[in-house]
C-alpha cells in the first residue's frame, strides 16, 4: 500500500544489468517512501547503485522487478513514451557533468523543455529569464556553457531542471565537479528550491553536503544500509 503523501513509494525494487548471458544485480530490493516536500540526500560507496536508483526515480531507466508509484501513478513498467511524458511533467533532473548543450546560450539551455512541451518563443523566453534571475544569473544569459564558469553552468542546469515546474528535483553529485565554495552557493539554490514547496533528492560523497539534506538514505550493495534524519530536520521541526 502507497501512503498517500508519498510522492515516491518503492517497494521490492530490484534493478539487473545483463552483460551477455551473466546477470548483474545492482539494486536489491529497495523499500523506500519519500514524503511530498522532503528533503533526501543519498549516499553510499561507489557502486553501490545510487545512480542506478537515481535513474529510475528520474524515469530515464525502468527496474527489472518491483514497483515505482511515483506521484500515485505505477510507473514500473511503463512503455518508454509514456514514461517520457511523465519525466518532462513532473522531474527535474540535474547531474553532475551539466549536460548543457554547447552551442546554445543559457537562455536557450533553460528554454529547452519548453520548446519540447511546444511553448511560443516568446512565453518560453519570458519563463526562462525568470527562472535564471531565480538561480542569480539573468546577466549571463547571452553566455554560451564554455563562457560560464562550472558553478554557472550548474546554476543554468537547475534553471532548466525547474523550467517545467516539476514536483520531484533530482540531482546526482551535483557539486561532484565544483570547488567548496561554489559547491556550498549550489547548495543554497537547492535548500531555496526545497523551501519553495519542491521534494529534493541529491546523491553526494561528501558528508558536509548531506547535511543540508533533512534525511539521509544510505546505500550498500544494492540494498538500503540506513535511513535517518539529520540536524536541519530537527532545526525544522522546532
Ligand atoms: N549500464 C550499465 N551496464 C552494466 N553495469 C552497470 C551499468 N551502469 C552501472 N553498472 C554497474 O552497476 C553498479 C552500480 O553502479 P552505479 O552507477 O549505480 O553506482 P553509484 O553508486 O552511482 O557509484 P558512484 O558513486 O561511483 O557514482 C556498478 O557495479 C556499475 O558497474
Ligand atoms: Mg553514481
Amino acid at each position: 500500500m502507497s501512503i498517500p503523501s508519498s510522492i515516491i513509494h518503492l517497494s521490492d525494487l530490484r534493478k539487473s544489468y545483463f552483460l551477455g548471458k551473466q546477470e548483474l544485480p545492482v539494486l536489491k530490493g529497495i523499500n523506500l517512501d519519500i514524503l511530498r516536500n522532503e528533503y533526501v540526500a543519498l549516499m553510499g560507496p561507489s557502486g553501490s547503485g545510487k545512480s542506478t536508483l537515481m535513474n529510475i526515480l528520474g524515469c530515464l531507466d525502468r527496474p527489472s522487478q518491483g514497483k515505482y508509484i511515483l506521484n500515485a501513478k505505477d510507473v514500473s513498467h511503463m512503455p518508454d513514451d509514456a514514461l517520457a511524458d511523465v519525466r518532462n511533467k513532473e522531474i527535474g533532473f540535474v547531474f553532475q557533468q551539466f549536460n548543457l548543450m554547447a552551442g546554445r546560450t543559457a537562455l536557450e539551455n533553460v528554454a529547452l523543455p519548453l520548446v519540447y512541451a511546444g511553448v511560443s518563443r516568446n512565453l518560453r523566453n519570458e519563463k526562462a529569464m525568470h527562472m535564471l534571475e531565480r538561480v542569480g544569473l539573468a546577466d549571463r544569459s547571452h553566455h554560451k556553457p564554455n563562457e560560464l564558469s562550472g558553478g554557472q553552468c550548474q546554476r543554468v542546469a537547475i534553471a532548466r531542471a525547474l523550467i517545467n515546474d516539476p514536483s520531484l528535483i533530482l540531482a546526482d553529485e551535483p557539486t561532484g565537479n565544483l570547488d567548496t565554495k561554489t559547491s556550498i552557493e549550489i547548495m543554497d539554490i537547492f535548500t531555496a528550491i526545497h523551501a519553495h514547496g519542491n521534494t529534493v533528492v541529491l546523491v553526494t560523497h561528501e558528508e558536509d553536503i548531506a547535511t543540508y539534506a533533512h534525511r539521509v538514505v544510505r546505500l550498500r550493495d544494492g540494498l538500503i544500509e540506513s535511513d535517518k534524519l539529520t540536524r536541519q530536520a530537527a532545526k525544522a521541526l522546532n
